[in-house]
Protein backbone atom coordinates (compact mmCIF):
# COMPACT_ATOMS: atom_id res chain seq x y z
CA UNK A 1 0.00 0.00 0.00
CA UNK A 2 1.37 3.28 -1.06
CA UNK A 3 0.74 6.05 1.90
CA UNK A 4 3.26 8.40 0.19
CA UNK A 5 1.67 11.86 -0.54
CA UNK A 6 -0.43 11.72 1.75
CA UNK A 7 -0.50 14.31 4.26
CA UNK A 8 -1.45 12.04 6.78
CA UNK A 9 -2.00 8.46 7.54
CA UNK A 10 -5.08 6.08 8.99
CA UNK A 11 -4.78 2.49 9.90
CA UNK A 12 -7.79 0.49 10.19
CA UNK A 13 -9.11 -3.58 11.11
CA UNK A 14 -12.10 -5.24 9.90
CA UNK A 15 -14.21 -7.44 11.60
CA UNK A 16 -17.40 -9.68 10.43
CA UNK A 17 -18.67 -10.33 6.89
CA UNK A 18 -16.66 -9.57 3.96
CA UNK A 19 -18.74 -6.89 3.11
CA UNK A 20 -17.54 -5.21 6.22
CA UNK A 21 -14.19 -5.63 4.51
CA UNK A 22 -15.76 -4.09 1.16
CA UNK A 23 -16.71 -0.90 3.18
CA UNK A 24 -13.16 -0.96 4.55
CA UNK A 25 -12.53 -0.32 0.41
CA UNK A 26 -14.74 2.53 0.43
CA UNK A 27 -13.95 4.28 3.40
CA UNK A 28 -10.33 3.65 2.37
CA UNK A 29 -10.98 5.94 -1.14
CA UNK A 30 -13.01 8.21 1.20
CA UNK A 31 -9.97 8.68 3.33
CA UNK A 32 -7.20 8.56 0.57
CA UNK A 33 -9.65 12.06 -1.13
CA UNK A 34 -9.01 13.57 1.93
CA UNK A 35 -5.63 13.02 2.53
CA UNK A 36 -5.18 10.42 4.39
CA UNK A 37 -2.86 7.57 2.93
CA UNK A 38 -3.25 3.96 4.66
CA UNK A 39 -0.80 2.34 6.74
CA UNK A 40 -0.21 -1.62 8.23
CA UNK A 41 1.28 -0.16 11.68
CA UNK A 42 -1.03 1.27 13.78
CA UNK A 43 2.05 3.08 15.99
CA UNK A 44 2.26 5.76 13.45
CA UNK A 45 -1.06 6.55 12.40
CA UNK A 46 -3.28 9.56 13.31
CA UNK A 47 -6.55 7.71 12.72
CA UNK A 48 -7.38 4.32 14.21
CA UNK A 49 -10.56 2.85 12.41
CA UNK A 50 -12.29 -0.57 13.59
CA UNK A 51 -15.08 -1.55 11.47
CA UNK A 52 -17.28 -3.51 13.95
CA UNK A 53 -19.71 -6.53 13.52
CA UNK A 54 -22.36 -7.29 15.72
CA UNK A 55 -23.54 -10.62 14.97
CA UNK A 56 -22.81 -12.29 18.27
CA UNK A 57 -21.82 -11.85 21.60
CA UNK A 58 -18.40 -12.52 21.12
CA UNK A 59 -17.31 -10.53 18.01
CA UNK A 60 -18.38 -7.34 20.21
CA UNK A 61 -16.29 -8.78 22.84
CA UNK A 62 -13.33 -9.06 20.28
CA UNK A 63 -13.54 -5.66 19.13
CA UNK A 64 -13.85 -3.88 23.14
CA UNK A 65 -10.91 -5.71 23.70
CA UNK A 66 -9.20 -4.08 20.82
CA UNK A 67 -10.63 -0.65 21.46
CA UNK A 68 -9.03 -1.12 25.21
CA UNK A 69 -5.46 -1.75 23.46
CA UNK A 70 -5.95 1.83 21.34
CA UNK A 71 -7.41 4.16 24.22
CA UNK A 72 -4.07 2.51 26.48
CA UNK A 73 -1.93 3.88 23.15
CA UNK A 74 -3.67 6.97 22.95
CA UNK A 75 -2.84 7.87 26.19
CA UNK A 76 0.60 8.12 24.89
CA UNK A 77 -0.09 9.97 21.42
CA UNK A 78 -2.88 11.90 22.53
CA UNK A 79 -3.52 13.61 19.22
CA UNK A 80 -4.17 10.29 17.94
CA UNK A 81 -7.98 9.59 17.46
CA UNK A 82 -9.90 6.59 16.90
CA UNK A 83 -13.35 5.57 15.40
CA UNK A 84 -15.80 3.15 15.54
CA UNK A 85 -17.57 2.18 12.37
CA UNK A 86 -20.24 -0.56 10.77
CA UNK A 87 -22.52 -2.89 12.39
CA UNK A 88 -21.17 -1.83 16.34
CA UNK A 89 -21.58 1.72 15.82
CA UNK A 90 -25.01 2.00 14.34
CA UNK A 91 -25.92 -0.75 17.38
CA UNK A 92 -24.40 1.35 20.27
CA UNK A 93 -24.61 4.63 18.66
CA UNK A 94 -23.45 7.33 20.89
CA UNK A 95 -22.70 4.91 24.21
CA UNK A 96 -19.23 4.78 23.03
CA UNK A 97 -18.43 8.15 23.59
CA UNK A 98 -20.93 9.36 26.60
CA UNK A 99 -20.64 5.76 28.78
CA UNK A 100 -17.55 4.39 27.40
CA UNK A 101 -15.61 7.26 26.97
CA UNK A 102 -13.47 4.96 24.37
CA UNK A 103 -14.01 6.83 20.91
CA UNK A 104 -13.97 9.95 18.89
CA UNK A 105 -15.09 9.27 15.96
CA UNK A 106 -18.70 7.07 15.60
CA UNK A 107 -20.37 6.24 12.09
CA UNK A 108 -22.34 3.84 11.09
CA UNK A 109 -22.41 1.82 7.42
CA UNK A 110 -24.29 4.29 5.50
CA UNK A 111 -22.38 7.47 7.03
CA UNK A 112 -19.24 7.02 5.43
CA UNK A 113 -19.47 10.21 2.90
CA UNK A 114 -19.41 12.19 5.99
CA UNK A 115 -16.09 10.91 7.88
CA UNK A 116 -13.86 13.73 6.14
CA UNK A 117 -16.09 15.88 8.36
CA UNK A 118 -16.19 13.93 11.63
CA UNK A 119 -12.83 13.72 11.79
CA UNK A 120 -12.53 17.50 11.70
CA UNK A 121 -15.11 17.71 13.97
CA UNK A 122 -13.43 15.40 16.37
CA UNK A 123 -9.97 17.54 16.13
CA UNK A 124 -11.97 20.22 17.92
CA UNK A 125 -12.38 17.83 20.36
CA UNK A 126 -16.46 17.73 19.72
CA UNK A 127 -17.37 14.03 19.97
CA UNK A 128 -18.65 13.02 16.26
CA UNK A 129 -21.33 11.13 15.75
CA UNK A 130 -23.48 9.56 12.75
CA UNK A 131 -25.56 6.86 12.73
CA UNK A 132 -28.28 7.64 10.02
CA UNK A 133 -29.16 4.98 7.83
CA UNK A 134 -30.15 5.82 4.38
CA UNK A 135 -33.07 4.13 1.90
CA UNK A 136 -30.29 4.78 -1.26
CA UNK A 137 -26.74 4.64 -0.48
CA UNK A 138 -24.97 2.52 -2.16
CA UNK A 139 -21.44 4.29 -2.87
CA UNK A 140 -22.03 3.16 -6.40
CA UNK A 141 -19.54 5.84 -7.56
CA UNK A 142 -16.54 5.44 -5.08
CA UNK A 143 -14.10 3.30 -6.44
CA UNK A 144 -12.76 1.16 -3.74
CA UNK A 145 -9.30 1.20 -2.74
CA UNK A 146 -8.09 -2.06 -2.22
CA UNK A 147 -6.42 -2.92 1.27
CA UNK A 148 -3.97 -6.53 1.44
CA UNK A 149 -5.25 -7.40 -1.65
CA UNK A 150 -3.43 -10.12 -3.19
CA UNK A 151 -4.15 -8.76 -7.06
CA UNK A 152 -6.07 -11.64 -8.24
CA UNK A 153 -9.17 -11.53 -6.00
CA UNK A 154 -11.32 -8.93 -5.04
CA UNK A 155 -15.34 -8.21 -3.35
CA UNK A 156 -17.38 -5.60 -5.45
CA UNK A 157 -20.69 -4.67 -3.38
CA UNK A 158 -24.09 -5.19 -5.22
CA UNK A 159 -25.92 -4.29 -2.93
CA UNK A 160 -26.49 -2.77 1.19
CA UNK A 161 -28.67 -3.87 3.75
CA UNK A 162 -31.26 -6.61 4.06
CA UNK A 163 -35.02 -6.54 4.28
CA UNK A 164 -34.99 -10.42 5.91
CA UNK A 165 -35.66 -10.14 9.41
CA UNK A 166 -34.68 -13.65 10.59
CA UNK A 167 -35.34 -13.17 13.81
CA UNK A 168 -32.12 -13.89 15.23
CA UNK A 169 -30.46 -11.28 13.37
CA UNK A 170 -29.02 -7.99 14.03
CA UNK A 171 -28.20 -7.52 10.63
CA UNK A 172 -31.52 -5.66 9.36
CA UNK A 173 -30.98 -3.05 11.83
CA UNK A 174 -27.50 -2.09 11.75
CA UNK A 175 -27.45 -2.37 8.12
CA UNK A 176 -30.79 -0.82 7.28
CA UNK A 177 -33.12 -1.57 4.26
CA UNK A 178 -32.26 -3.75 1.23
CA UNK A 179 -31.35 -1.80 -2.16
CA UNK A 180 -29.64 -2.67 -4.88
CA UNK A 181 -26.54 -0.69 -6.70
CA UNK A 182 -26.89 1.16 -10.56
CA UNK A 183 -25.58 -2.59 -12.34
CA UNK A 184 -23.77 -0.52 -14.78
CA UNK A 185 -21.51 0.85 -11.81
CA UNK A 186 -21.19 -2.90 -10.86
CA UNK A 187 -20.03 -4.02 -14.64
CA UNK A 188 -18.02 -1.27 -14.64
CA UNK A 189 -16.12 -1.62 -11.11
CA UNK A 190 -15.68 -5.74 -12.46
CA UNK A 191 -13.74 -4.66 -15.83
CA UNK A 192 -11.30 -2.25 -14.15
CA UNK A 193 -10.74 -4.52 -12.12
CA UNK A 194 -9.87 -7.07 -14.53
CA UNK A 195 -8.35 -4.52 -16.67
CA UNK A 196 -6.05 -4.12 -13.27
CA UNK A 197 -4.75 -7.70 -13.85
CA UNK A 198 -7.63 -9.18 -11.22
CA UNK A 199 -9.29 -12.42 -12.37
CA UNK A 200 -12.19 -13.31 -9.84
CA UNK A 201 -14.57 -10.87 -8.28
CA UNK A 202 -17.19 -11.85 -5.75
CA UNK A 203 -20.19 -10.23 -5.79
CA UNK A 204 -21.54 -9.28 -2.20
CA UNK A 205 -24.91 -8.75 -0.86
CA UNK A 206 -27.09 -10.18 2.29
CA UNK A 207 -29.51 -11.23 0.01
CA UNK A 208 -28.16 -11.16 -3.67
CA UNK A 209 -30.90 -13.34 -5.03
CA UNK A 210 -33.35 -10.31 -4.39
CA UNK A 211 -30.87 -7.82 -6.94
CA UNK A 212 -33.50 -5.76 -8.58
CA UNK A 213 -31.90 -2.50 -10.69
CA UNK A 214 -34.47 -0.64 -13.31
CA UNK A 215 -32.44 0.45 -15.53
CA UNK A 216 -33.91 3.76 -16.97
CA UNK A 217 -32.25 4.40 -19.82
CA UNK A 218 -33.41 1.05 -21.49
CA UNK A 219 -36.14 0.50 -19.61
CA UNK A 220 -35.83 -3.18 -18.66
CA UNK A 221 -34.97 -4.56 -14.71
CA UNK A 222 -31.75 -6.67 -14.13
CA UNK A 223 -32.36 -9.24 -12.14
CA UNK A 224 -29.58 -11.19 -10.03
CA UNK A 225 -29.37 -14.07 -13.16
CA UNK A 226 -29.01 -10.86 -15.44
CA UNK A 227 -26.51 -9.21 -13.25
CA UNK A 228 -24.53 -12.36 -13.09
CA UNK A 229 -24.38 -12.93 -16.91
CA UNK A 230 -23.05 -9.41 -17.28
CA UNK A 231 -20.56 -9.51 -14.96
CA UNK A 232 -19.35 -13.13 -16.95
CA UNK A 233 -19.59 -11.69 -20.05
CA UNK A 234 -16.74 -9.07 -19.52
CA UNK A 235 -14.23 -11.80 -19.88
CA UNK A 236 -14.17 -15.65 -20.08
CA UNK A 237 -10.68 -15.63 -17.75
CA UNK A 238 -13.00 -13.50 -15.05
CA UNK A 239 -14.08 -15.77 -12.44
CA UNK A 240 -17.28 -14.77 -11.12
CA UNK A 241 -18.63 -15.58 -7.66
CA UNK A 242 -21.65 -14.07 -5.15
CA UNK A 243 -22.30 -14.11 -1.61
CA UNK A 244 -24.65 -14.83 0.44
CA UNK A 245 -27.83 -16.36 -1.07
CA UNK A 246 -31.25 -16.67 0.42
CA UNK A 247 -32.57 -20.30 -0.05
CA UNK A 248 -35.93 -18.75 -0.47
CA UNK A 249 -35.06 -16.11 -3.17
CA UNK A 250 -32.65 -18.32 -5.49
CA UNK A 251 -34.25 -19.04 -8.33
CA UNK A 252 -33.55 -21.63 -11.19
CA UNK A 253 -32.71 -18.76 -13.85
CA UNK A 254 -29.73 -17.96 -11.32
CA UNK A 255 -28.59 -21.89 -11.16
CA UNK A 256 -29.52 -22.31 -15.24
CA UNK A 257 -27.45 -19.24 -15.45
CA UNK A 258 -24.04 -20.51 -13.25
CA UNK A 259 -25.04 -23.42 -15.53
CA UNK A 260 -24.62 -21.60 -18.98
CA UNK A 261 -21.16 -19.73 -17.98
CA UNK A 262 -17.69 -21.53 -17.06
CA UNK A 263 -16.34 -19.06 -15.57
CA UNK A 264 -19.41 -18.38 -12.87
CA UNK A 265 -18.00 -20.73 -10.39
CA UNK A 266 -19.82 -23.51 -9.34
CA UNK A 267 -20.19 -22.82 -5.42
CA UNK A 268 -23.05 -22.14 -3.57
CA UNK A 269 -23.17 -20.58 -0.17
CA UNK A 270 -27.14 -21.22 1.10
CA UNK A 271 -27.41 -20.64 4.82
CA UNK A 272 -29.89 -23.21 6.15
CA UNK A 273 -29.69 -22.08 9.86
CA UNK A 274 -31.65 -25.29 11.31
CA UNK A 275 -33.19 -28.52 9.93
CA UNK A 276 -36.31 -28.30 12.21
CA UNK A 277 -39.43 -27.03 10.08
CA UNK A 278 -40.57 -25.54 13.77
CA UNK A 279 -37.36 -24.08 14.40
CA UNK A 280 -36.94 -22.45 11.31
CA UNK A 281 -40.65 -20.91 11.44
CA UNK A 282 -39.15 -19.00 14.62
CA UNK A 283 -36.68 -18.25 12.82
CA UNK A 284 -38.64 -16.69 10.56
CA UNK A 285 -36.86 -18.09 7.36
CA UNK A 286 -39.70 -18.81 5.02
CA UNK A 287 -39.26 -22.27 4.34
CA UNK A 288 -39.74 -25.64 5.65
CA UNK A 289 -36.92 -28.50 5.67
CA UNK A 290 -38.91 -30.55 2.84
CA UNK A 291 -38.66 -26.45 1.02
CA UNK A 292 -35.20 -26.43 1.33
CA UNK A 293 -33.92 -30.04 1.06
CA UNK A 294 -36.17 -29.93 -2.52
CA UNK A 295 -33.63 -26.27 -3.38
CA UNK A 296 -30.41 -28.97 -2.81
CA UNK A 297 -31.73 -31.47 -5.20
CA UNK A 298 -32.52 -28.56 -7.54
CA UNK A 299 -28.97 -27.17 -7.10
CA UNK A 300 -27.44 -31.04 -8.08
CA UNK A 301 -29.81 -31.73 -11.00
CA UNK A 302 -28.90 -28.43 -12.76
CA UNK A 303 -25.82 -28.40 -11.08
CA UNK A 304 -24.32 -32.05 -10.50
CA UNK A 305 -20.71 -30.98 -9.86
CA UNK A 306 -21.60 -27.68 -7.59
CA UNK A 307 -19.55 -27.05 -4.10
CA UNK A 308 -22.02 -26.46 -1.40
CA UNK A 309 -22.37 -24.54 1.99
CA UNK A 310 -23.79 -23.35 4.87
CA UNK A 311 -24.86 -21.33 7.75
CA UNK A 312 -26.09 -23.36 11.15
CA UNK A 313 -26.61 -22.13 14.11
CA UNK A 314 -26.83 -24.36 17.47
CA UNK A 315 -29.38 -23.64 20.53
CA UNK A 316 -32.01 -21.81 19.08
CA UNK A 317 -34.98 -20.89 21.21
CA UNK A 318 -36.79 -23.40 22.51
CA UNK A 319 -34.61 -26.13 20.03
CA UNK A 320 -34.89 -29.63 21.51
CA UNK A 321 -32.92 -33.08 20.99
CA UNK A 322 -34.61 -33.46 18.08
CA UNK A 323 -35.09 -30.39 16.13
CA UNK A 324 -31.04 -31.11 17.09
CA UNK A 325 -31.14 -33.71 15.37
CA UNK A 326 -33.09 -32.71 12.42
CA UNK A 327 -30.31 -30.52 11.61
CA UNK A 328 -27.80 -33.22 11.71
CA UNK A 329 -29.60 -35.47 9.54
CA UNK A 330 -30.08 -32.34 6.77
CA UNK A 331 -26.02 -31.66 7.16
CA UNK A 332 -26.26 -35.93 6.26
CA UNK A 333 -28.41 -34.73 3.35
CA UNK A 334 -26.86 -31.64 1.68
CA UNK A 335 -23.01 -32.92 2.31
CA UNK A 336 -22.15 -29.68 2.53
CA UNK A 337 -18.33 -29.28 1.43
CA UNK A 338 -18.59 -26.69 4.18
CA UNK A 339 -20.14 -24.99 7.00
CA UNK A 340 -19.80 -21.79 9.48
CA UNK A 341 -21.30 -22.88 12.55
CA UNK A 342 -22.39 -21.33 15.78
CA UNK A 343 -24.10 -21.24 18.71
CA UNK A 344 -27.10 -19.14 19.19
CA UNK A 345 -26.18 -15.98 20.31
CA UNK A 346 -28.96 -13.68 21.31
CA UNK A 347 -29.02 -10.20 20.25
CA UNK A 348 -30.45 -7.15 21.86
CA UNK A 349 -33.13 -5.31 19.79
CA UNK A 350 -33.81 -8.86 17.50
CA UNK A 351 -36.98 -10.39 17.21
CA UNK A 352 -36.33 -13.56 18.43
CA UNK A 353 -34.60 -11.42 21.92
CA UNK A 354 -38.31 -9.60 21.95
CA UNK A 355 -40.30 -12.34 21.38
CA UNK A 356 -38.45 -16.02 22.83
CA UNK A 357 -36.59 -16.82 25.75
CA UNK A 358 -32.91 -17.72 24.74
CA UNK A 359 -33.72 -21.30 26.98
CA UNK A 360 -31.44 -23.54 25.99
CA UNK A 361 -28.82 -23.97 28.48
CA UNK A 362 -25.03 -23.29 27.71
CA UNK A 363 -23.40 -26.34 27.75
CA UNK A 364 -26.07 -28.05 25.85
CA UNK A 365 -25.83 -25.44 23.12
CA UNK A 366 -21.87 -26.27 22.86
CA UNK A 367 -22.26 -29.48 23.17
CA UNK A 368 -24.75 -29.92 19.85
CA UNK A 369 -22.25 -26.93 18.04
CA UNK A 370 -19.42 -29.64 18.77
CA UNK A 371 -21.35 -32.46 17.33
CA UNK A 372 -22.26 -30.20 14.46
CA UNK A 373 -18.29 -29.61 14.14
CA UNK A 374 -17.88 -33.22 14.30
CA UNK A 375 -20.23 -34.11 11.43
CA UNK A 376 -18.97 -31.43 9.40
CA UNK A 377 -15.48 -32.32 9.57
CA UNK A 378 -16.14 -35.85 8.39
CA UNK A 379 -18.25 -34.53 5.75
CA UNK A 380 -15.97 -32.19 4.69
CA UNK A 381 -12.89 -35.27 4.18
CA UNK A 382 -15.48 -37.57 2.47
CA UNK A 383 -16.23 -34.64 0.35
CA UNK A 384 -12.34 -34.14 -0.10
CA UNK A 385 -11.28 -37.80 -0.28
CA UNK A 386 -14.48 -37.53 -3.50
CA UNK A 387 -11.71 -35.07 -5.06
CA UNK A 388 -8.60 -37.91 -5.29
CA UNK A 389 -7.81 -38.46 -8.62
CA UNK A 390 -9.82 -35.46 -10.15
CA UNK A 391 -8.13 -32.90 -12.26
CA UNK A 392 -9.28 -29.04 -11.74
CA UNK A 393 -8.67 -25.62 -13.30
CA UNK A 394 -6.81 -23.64 -9.99
CA UNK A 395 -6.78 -20.01 -10.06
CA UNK A 396 -3.06 -19.04 -8.17
CA UNK A 397 -4.15 -16.84 -5.28
CA UNK A 398 -0.43 -16.39 -4.09
CA UNK A 399 2.14 -18.95 -2.12
CA UNK A 400 0.70 -21.01 -0.26
CA UNK A 401 0.68 -20.55 3.67
CA UNK A 402 3.68 -23.30 4.76
CA UNK A 403 5.76 -22.87 2.15
CA UNK A 404 7.29 -20.17 -0.43
CA UNK A 405 7.94 -23.15 -3.14
CA UNK A 406 4.08 -24.44 -2.98
CA UNK A 407 1.32 -22.63 -4.34
CA UNK A 408 -2.34 -21.82 -2.91
CA UNK A 409 -5.69 -21.25 -4.92
CA UNK A 410 -8.73 -22.19 -5.43
CA UNK A 411 -11.10 -24.69 -7.98
CA UNK A 412 -14.15 -23.74 -9.18
CA UNK A 413 -15.82 -25.48 -6.06
CA UNK A 414 -14.38 -23.08 -3.88
CA UNK A 415 -11.70 -25.77 -1.99
CA UNK A 416 -8.13 -24.63 -1.51
CA UNK A 417 -6.14 -26.32 -3.74
CA UNK A 418 -2.10 -26.26 -2.60
CA UNK A 419 0.50 -28.12 -5.25
CA UNK A 420 4.43 -27.52 -5.70
CA UNK A 421 5.38 -24.95 -8.12
CA UNK A 422 8.28 -27.17 -9.35
CA UNK A 423 10.20 -25.72 -12.59
CA UNK A 424 6.58 -24.07 -13.78
CA UNK A 425 6.73 -20.90 -15.29
CA UNK A 426 3.69 -20.16 -13.51
CA UNK A 427 2.60 -17.04 -11.68
CA UNK A 428 0.08 -15.69 -9.39
CA UNK A 429 -3.15 -15.01 -11.27
CA UNK A 430 -2.89 -17.88 -14.03
CA UNK A 431 -4.54 -20.72 -14.59
CA UNK A 432 -3.44 -24.12 -13.77
CA UNK A 433 -4.22 -27.46 -14.62
CA UNK A 434 -3.87 -29.25 -10.92
CA UNK A 435 -4.45 -32.87 -10.61
CA UNK A 436 -5.44 -33.88 -6.88
CA UNK A 437 -3.59 -37.03 -5.18
CA UNK A 438 -3.96 -36.26 -1.32
CA UNK A 439 -6.20 -34.35 1.05
CA UNK A 440 -6.44 -33.09 4.57
CA UNK A 441 -10.28 -31.81 5.86
CA UNK A 442 -10.18 -28.51 4.70
CA UNK A 443 -7.20 -28.65 1.82
CA UNK A 444 -6.82 -30.43 -1.61
CA UNK A 445 -3.09 -31.95 -2.67
CA UNK A 446 -1.78 -31.86 -6.13
CA UNK A 447 0.88 -31.32 -8.88
CA UNK A 448 0.26 -29.51 -12.02
CA UNK A 449 -0.86 -31.02 -15.04
CA UNK A 450 0.59 -29.48 -18.49
N1 LIG B 1 -26.41 -16.07 16.94
C1 LIG B 1 -25.65 -16.98 16.29
N2 LIG B 1 -25.42 -16.95 14.98
C2 LIG B 1 -25.97 -15.95 14.26
N3 LIG B 1 -25.92 -15.66 12.95
C3 LIG B 1 -26.63 -14.53 12.74
N4 LIG B 1 -27.15 -14.09 13.91
C4 LIG B 1 -26.76 -14.95 14.86
C5 LIG B 1 -26.98 -15.05 16.26
N5 LIG B 1 -27.73 -14.14 16.90
C6 LIG B 1 -25.23 -16.49 11.95
C7 LIG B 1 -26.21 -16.98 10.89
C8 LIG B 1 -25.88 -16.14 9.71
C9 LIG B 1 -24.40 -15.90 9.90
C10 LIG B 1 -23.85 -14.75 9.14
O1 LIG B 1 -24.26 -15.71 11.30
O2 LIG B 1 -25.94 -18.34 10.66
O3 LIG B 1 -26.16 -16.76 8.48
FE1 LIG C 1 -29.43 -11.91 8.83
FE2 LIG C 1 -31.20 -13.19 7.42
FE3 LIG C 1 -30.26 -10.92 6.50
FE4 LIG C 1 -28.68 -13.06 6.57
S1 LIG C 1 -30.52 -12.80 5.37
S2 LIG C 1 -28.18 -11.05 7.22
S3 LIG C 1 -29.38 -14.08 8.36
S4 LIG C 1 -31.51 -11.20 8.31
Amino acid sequence: MESSGYRRKFYIESYGCQMNFADSEIVASILNDNGFGATGNYEEADLVLLNTCSIREKAEQTVRNRLQLFRQIKEHRPGMLIGVLGCMAERLKGKFLEEEQLVDIVVGPDAYRTLPGLIGEAETGQKAVNVLLSREETYADISPVRLDSNGVTAFVSIMRGCNNMCSFCVVPFTRGRERSRDAASIVRECRELFSKGYKEVTLLGQNVDSYYWMDEASDTVVTFAGLLEKVAQIDPALRVRFSTSHPKDITDEVLYTIARYPNICKYIHLPVQSGSTRVLQLMNRTYTREWYLAKIDRVRSILPDCGLSTDIIAGFCTETEEDHQESMSLMEYARYDMSYMFFYSERPGTLAARRYQDDVPEEIKKRRLDEIVRLQNRLSQQKNREDLNKTFEVLIEGDSKKSADDWRGRNSQNKVVVFPKADHPYRKGDYVQVKVNDCTGATLIGTIIE
